[in-house]
């Protein structure tokens, strides 16, 4: 009986959890992968360069530019691949409205 209980209490929480709503996104969910490395809000005092706050054109134009091979990259080239064309034009948007 008391295992009965534990379970039903486990199971209990487990169904709150999965009742929770998702945390609010001010932002698409795709933008924080871009965190880790530019820092929350794109904001980095790092050798990788900062995104917040620069011109969407460039930012869009430059990840393109990634995407397409034709700009030089360590890493950012790889990570341009993973996104459409309409999401980089919301990273670009996102990322130049950014302080
Ligand atoms: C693994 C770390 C890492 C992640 C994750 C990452 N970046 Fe970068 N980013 C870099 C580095 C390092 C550079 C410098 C270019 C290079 O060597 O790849 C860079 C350069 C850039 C530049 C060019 C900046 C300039 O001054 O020209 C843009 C724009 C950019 N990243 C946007 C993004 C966006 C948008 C995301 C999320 C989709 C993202 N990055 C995710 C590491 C990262």
């Amino acid at each position: 009986m008391k295992t009965f209980f534990a379970l039903a209490g486990l199971l209990g929480c487990a169904g709150a959890l999965a009742a929770e709503p998702p945390p609010a996104a001010p932002f698409p969910y795709f933008v924080a992968n871009c965190f880790n490395c530019h820092g929350t809000e794109g904001n980095t005092k790092s050798a990788i360069p900062a995104i917040a706050g620069r011109e969407r054109a460039y930012l869009e134009a430059t990840l393109k530019a990634f995407k397409d091979g034709s700009k030089q990259a360590t890493i950012m080239h790889q990570l341009a691949k993973g996104y459409t064309d309409e999401e980089i034009a919301v990273l670009a948007d996102y990322f130049s409205r950014q302080r």
